[in-house]
């Protein structure tokens, strides 16, 4: 059924106080639950209550002590029938956490049991109001064999534990702050803590404890200082402080997701805990620290303040993303922060925006809610509000946040509230601004700069494109910082703040007597694509003298953008091919020489627009053209400045590995070094990234250096392939890593290299994340996943069909990738859509599946 968000109705019954006691067992779970019921004064009256289940049988139930019998079940759900305003509901299930692999409920993983309940999960562990409007205080119960289950863990404090003399124990958790059931949480099993603790501002001591395997508590010492830096810096950059005597954090092996804010017990896909030089890549320390803030900081916004209803998805996502991104960007470097979250932006969320998924941040209705949580919903929604940051700047945005949490505290909040706090906080007005909750599409803004006499005139002209159900669009504010760059002394006057509000709208400067060069949506201050003829001399000077970090990145990424697409649509002809590479690689020799660059830096001014990013800029895109054009302009910039990325391959080697700033720049640099030579000077490169892989001592070089191998022919690339493998065969995040190098390389074979994975004994499709990193880089290769034979296509549909009954959450995840058919040239248009039409047909597919597959045949 489509449930509609103008359809939302409070619940007809209030549930203060629930009591769950937990015997568990792997095979069998008996769960008795105890609810508190009141009539809601604020809510339609009711006899009735509807207590949502997902496959489960009642075993017993009673209403005030007394057994009864006059329930019945409505999909899935306990009908009861209440005579007065307040009652106590007992129920009584059983469930088998070994049969779950769809890996929401309760479900075992790798002998111990834990939970995964947003959206819809509480419901498969027992009948319960399963909404996030529905908020109750929690006492929990566990008992269990004291030798398969020796830690008990349940969100908020223990207040007691206990033996039994049948080799059982018990433990009981009581949360205090009333929480809705998505945020419950239960871990049982054999784990050892990395304990710590942290005096809050209030001078509050908390203990904290990352729970893992024996064996990986080696690897848990930069979560436990993400964990820590995380709890002081929401003191100080949002005045939030934690509210439990306990904190605790616990990583699986088998999760759907990154991880799950459960109030006071975290539970982390390993991914994003584990973590030791030889193992982890930088990105992986960098994923852990954003990661372990983001669920940290949903203590606030999401826990203390949550949503309403599951439209209201941003509210919480959106935000709590913002406030991960600000939290990275103080650890390490802003600017390059600001650069990879565009990065991701763009690969990720412009796509879904321009495609048949598209919706906007807060959804009009959804059949299955695991669909939604999107990047537009994380990242878009996470721009939306760094916008209403900009337009109030940080201190007035601080008194809206502020207003926010102090309004909404314990409730169940909509993103209306949480705008009309920073109207009210900030001093802003934000009536055309909610425009940006309703409407999908990402806005295009061209613009034309004029210049007579003394005054630059800025023309502005936007359009929100239509997107399914949303044929027509008004306009949106939008903030562009910009500058204007005198060309002679390369300087500007000071950036300033123009926000367009009308579809047309411009601008006049005085002041220049000579056409300025622009620097616009500095900062990628609003989450627009912008569309200017701008001379490539122009981005050469930017690319050199743009004191916007992020503004010199984008002139770059506009120099090779304008040069691809001119040749991809044949407006630039073959034969002027050679003017616009002398351009670009005018450009990168002057990155590369550039002293007064950070090598991180340096790194982002090195990347090419990737393609998914390229393929977005063309009306139809042919994936085959498109890769060989962006390969055929690396090789030449690889065999152009040979020397140059030589010689920067050297200087970074020579620095000597470790934390700092200055080594991870090297490390990366260098590796982007590697990948130029690849492409223009294979053998010279080959034998490099041997040595550079025979040297490593830690995962980013190794797995730098590997990647670029195994895009190579030739013995080495099997040599090392098979060293990495027999070096790390234990540890599945980085076998995960060999499966994702392979799938993702540049190897002309690399389909038939998939094909062959898939069948290797380490694979299987029980475990999420050996999935994903077999299957998910593969979406984006040319030659493999685009090949034109349909295999690729074939070969992800098949995916999808034999995943569906497994776990239909992650196998509806890889249902996107088909769904870009209407932006593909004809032939590949029409395989892409015989699969997707060869899944709709299938028997008994999931919710999750049939709702991406259907929305994506549009
Ligand atoms: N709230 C979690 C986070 O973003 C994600 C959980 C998503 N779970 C799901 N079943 N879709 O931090
Ligand atoms: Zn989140």
């Amino acid at each position: 059924a489509l449930i509609r968000r103008e359809d939302y109705r409070p619940f007809p019954w209030l549930v203060p106080q629930v009591s769950l006691a937990f015997r568990l067992g792997l095979e069998k779970t008996r769960v008795k639950s105890a609810l508190t019921v009141n009539r809601n004064a604020r809510a339609d009256h009711s006899s009735t209550i509807r207590l949502n289940g997902d496959g489960l049988t009642p075993l017993e139930v009673t209403v005030d002590g007394e057994a009864i019998n006059s329930w019945s079940l409505d999909g899935g759900d306990l009908m009861l029938t209440l005579a007065g305003d307040s009652h106590l509901i007992e129920i009584v299930t059983e469930i088998d956490p070994s049969a779950n692999s769809q890996l929401m409920g309760l479900y075992a993983s790798g002998g111990m049991l834990c939970t995964q309940c947003e959206a819809e999960g509480f419901r498969r562990i027992t009948f319960f109001p399963d909404r996030p409007d529905v908020l109750s205080t929690y006492k929990v119960r566990m008992e269990g064999p004291r030798d398969a289950f020796p830690v008990l863990l349940s969100n908020g404090n223990c207040v007691a534990r206990g033996e039994a003399d049948d080799g059982t124990h018990w433990a009981d958790w009581h949360d205090p702050w009333p929480k809705p059931s998505y945020l419950f949480a239960l871990v049982a099993g054999d784990l050892v803590a990395n304990r710590d603790t942290f005096i809050t501002m209030s001078g509050r001591k908390v203990d904290l404890a990352i729970w893992v395997r024996e064996g990986d508590l080696e690897r848990t010492a930069h979560a436990m200082d993400s964990l820590k830096n995380s709890m002081k810096w929401d003191e100080e950059a949002f005045g939030r402080e934690y509210d439990l005597d306990t904190f605790n954090i616990v990583a699986v092996s088998d999760f759907n997701m990154g991880a799950m804010e459960n109030k006071g017990l975290n539970v982390f896909n390993t991914k994003y805990v584990l973590a030791d030089r030889e193992t982890a890549t930088d990105g992986d320390y960098d994923a852990i620290e954003g990661v372990i803030g983001h669920e940290y900081f949903h203590n606030w916004s999401g826990n203390r303040v949550t949503c309403r209803d599951w439209f209201q998805l941003s509210l919480k996502e959106g935000f709590t993303v913002l406030r991960d991104q600000l939290f990275s960007a103080d650890m390490g470097s802003a600017p390059v922060k600001r650069i990879e979250d565009v990065r991701i932006l763009r690969s990720a969320q412009f796509p879904e925006d321009s495609g048949p998924l598209a919706h906007p941040i807060r959804p009009d209705s959804y059949r299955e809610i695991s669909n939604f949580y999107t990047a537009t919903v994380y990242n878009k929604g996470a721009e939306v509000i760094r916008m209403m940051r900009t337009l109030a700047g940080p201190e007035r945005f601080r008194e809206g946040t502020d207003l926010y949490f102090e309004r909404h505290d314990g409730e169940a909040a909509t993103c209306e509230d949480f705008v009309r706090a920073i109207e009210d906080g900030a001093g802003l007005d934000l009536k055309q601004f909610r425009r940006w909750y309703e409407q999908a599409g990402t806005p295009k803004v061209s613009l034309r700069l004029e210049h007579q006499g003394d005054t630059a005139t800025l023309h502005l002209e936007q359009t929100v494109p239509p997107t399914p159900g949303q044929p027509d669009k008004q306009p949106v504010p939008i903030p562009l910082r910009l500058a204007l760059f005198d060309r002679k002394t390369g300087r500007h006057d000071g950036e300033q703040l123009v926000t367009l509000t009308e579809t047309r709208q411009s601008f006049s400067f005085s002041g220049f007597s000579q056409p300025p060069v622009l620097s616009v949506n500095r900062g990628f201050s609003a989450p627009v694509s912008i569309e200017r003829e701008t001379a490539p001399e122009d981005l050469v000077f930017l690319a050199a003298n743009d004191d916007d970090a992020f503004a010199r990145y984008e002139a770059m990424q506009d120099l090779v953008v304008g040069h691809l697409r001119g040749l991809l649509s044949g407006s630039i002809g073959k034969a002027e091919r050679g003017e616009g590479r002398e351009a670009i690689g005018r450009a990168f020799a002057a990155v590369l020489a550039d002293d007064s660059l950070d090598d991180l830096m340096r790194g982002e001014l090195l990347i090419l627009p990737g393609e998914s990013y390229l393929a977005e800029q063309m009306l139809i895109a042919d994936p085959a053209a498109i890769h060989a054009e962006r390969e055929s302009l690396k090789a030449w910039l690889g065999s152009t400045l040979e020397g140059e990325f030589a010689a920067v391959h050297e200087r970074a080697s020579a620095v000597e590995s470790g934390n700092s700033p200055e080594a991870k720049g090297a490390r990366k640099v260098k590796t982007q070094a590697l990948v130029y030579l690849a492409a223009g000077a294979p053998e010279r490169s080959a034998a490099m990234a041997a040595a550079q892989y025979d040297a490593a001592d830690n995962m980013t070089d190794r797995q730098g250096a590997l990647m670029v191998l195994t895009g190579l022919a030739g013995p080495e690339r099997t040599h090392k392939l098979i060293d990495f493998y027999n070096r790390f065969r234990g540890n599945a995040l980085v076998v995960d890593k060999w499966f994702a190098l392979q799938s993702s390389s540049l190897h002309p074979q690399v389909l038939e290299h998939v094909k062959a994975l898939a069948e290797h004994p380490d694979f299987t499709l029980k475990n999420p994340n050996r999935v994903r990193s077999l299957y998910m880089p593969f979406t984006g290769t040319a030659r493999g996943f685009h090949a034109e034979s349909g295999e690729g296509y074939r070969m992800i549909a098949d995916l999808i069909l034999a995943l569906d009954p497994i776990n239909p959450q992650t196998a509806a995840r890889f249902v996107s990738p088909l769904g870009r058919w209407r932006r593909i040239e004809p032939v590949r248009a029409a395989l892409l859509r015989a699969e997707l039409e060869r899944i709709a047909a299938a028997p008994g597919l999931s919710r999750d599946t049939h709702e991406q597959v259907s929305r994506s045949l549009g």
